[in-house]
């Protein structure tokens, strides 16, 4: 089994999750259409802040989403304290641009933490290091003013260190207000980004290293990713975003710990008419795909402004809900297999349990190489039906001739079991 180097943080309860929840809720879930919308539609402040104006959440039931995240098989869940557009959904000392002065009026993180405890769940907060709302933040590549034709002036009054400070006390807040948080996921630099002389940001800008070093300091063994423009073993995890690794990802050749963030449909925000919702199979399949990769999958989920999971989200977390509730065990704990996968299946593994799932249900015969002789039994994991073991050369009548003298050959039956991906659970000798 591969096994990444260790880091500062504690990734051995995160490697064992596999599972996690992304949630990605602002002000921008009023606008509906993309979190970026404000960077998109290059909306000035005074436009954007319709949504403050009207941001009421009365569906807000934080207890709710945890459930539906432990119901769908995840033990932990990110939120989006800040995201790039600087709103905070958490009373802030530092800024008036706060949940507190919409409507709504209270704190939604405070909650929001209580509620993952309650079930069980470890807590992540999302920060975003771009800030589009604070006045010290200069104007870059994908601020909202870009094309402005006073950027590179109005630039002059803005001091990123003030910023720095700002991100810095806001973090600090953050991370000593509730409790032991599990995960900080900071998000994101882009040093080479240089847009029509307007410079993109990296370390310097967020002074990373002293970040870091607070972030240690206020919560010891909590997990950070990758993206604050530091050397990569400074990194906890390593974030893949939007495609899927076809194997254990390695960086200067030594595998790290890594885990991949997806969307249930084109949009990380709330987005009413985006339409390219995934299959049930392919939200299965990406799931299995990360762990048979040793890696780890971030779903996310865009609340609306109402504070709810929309019921195509809904259906989505179900799909995964039915699924784990059969099949957690080929998920949970386990990671890419010492075995290799024949085509269109994906090996997962924990110990001597080794789980083959099969994306395409072949007619009766699966040929495992390297498995001769190595599996005691076999079963399909949703019903713990047995699965009949051919061994090459072996005398039954049922065996088929043209395996070598390592492959195991396995008999499933015609019909395809009825769940999104059959699972055949093998017990190693
Ligand atoms: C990107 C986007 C952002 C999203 C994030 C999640 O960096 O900027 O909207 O929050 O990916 O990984």
């Amino acid at each position: 089994m591969l096994t990444p180097a260790a880091t500062a943080g504690d990734t051995g309860w995160f490697t064992d999750a596999r599972f996690g929840l992304f949630i990605h809720w602002g002000l921008y879930a009023a606008a509906a259409r993309h979190e970026w919308v404000q960077s998109r539609e290059e909306l000035p402040t005074a436009r954007y802040q319709r949504y403050m104006d009207y941001f009421a959440p009365d569906l807000y039931d934080p207890r709710a989403w945890a459930q539906a995240a432990r119901e769908a098989g995840m033990r932990y869940v990110v939120l989006t304290t800040k995201h790039h557009d600087g709103f905070c959904l958490w009373d802030t000392q530092h800024t008036s641009y706060a949940v507190t002065n919409t409507p709504h009026g209270r704190d939604l993180v405070g909650p929001f933490v209580a509620a993952c405890r309650a079930e069980g769940l470890r807590v992540g907060f999302y920060y975003s290091l771009i800030d589009w709302h604070h006045p010290d933040f200069p104007i870059d590549v994908f601020h909202p003013l870009r094309n402005d034709p006073a950027a590179a002036q109005l630039n002059q009054q803005r001091d990123i260190r003030r910023y720095a400070a700002y991100l810095h006390a806001q973090v600090r807040e953050l991370l000593t207000r509730y409790g032991p948080i599990d995960i900080i996921w900071y998000d994101f630099s882009y040093p080479e980004r240089t847009y029509r002389g307007l410079p993109g940001k990296g370390r310097d800008d967020w002074q990373s290293e002293a970040l870091l070093a607070l972030t240690r300091e206020l919560q010891p063994g909590i997990i950070i990713n990758n993206r604050l423009d530091l050397p990569h073993t400074l990194a906890d995890v390593h974030t893949p975003e939007q495609f899927q690794p076809r194997e254990w990802l390695t960086i200067a050749g030594q595998p790290v710990v890594w885990e991949t963030c997806q969307t249930l449909s084109g949009s990380w925000g709330y987005h009413r008419d985006e339409a390219t919702w995934k299959s049930p199979a392919q939200l299965i399949e990406m799931l299995v795909n990360t762990v048979a990769c040793g890696g780890n999958l971030l779903m996310n989920v865009g609340p609306t402004a109402r504070g709810a999971f929309d019921p195509r989200a809904r259906a989505a977390l179900a799909v995964y809900r039915d699924w784990m509730h059969l099949h957690e065990r080929s998920i949970r704990g386990c990671t890419q297999s010492t075995f290799t996968a024949p085509a269109d299946c994906r090996l997962t593994q924990r110990g001597d349990r080794l789980y083959l799932h099969l994306f395409a249900w072949p007619f009766r015969h699966v040929h495992l190489s390297g498995l001769a002789g190595r599996v005691a039994y076999a079963q399909l994991l949703h019903d713990a039906s047995e699965v009949r073991l051919l061994e090459p050369g072996g005398h039954d009548e049922w065996s088929i001739a043209d395996t070598d003298a390592t492959t195991l050959t396995i008999e499933l039956p015609v019909r395809r079991p009825d769940v999104v991906v059959p699972v055949v659970e093998l017990f190693l000798r």
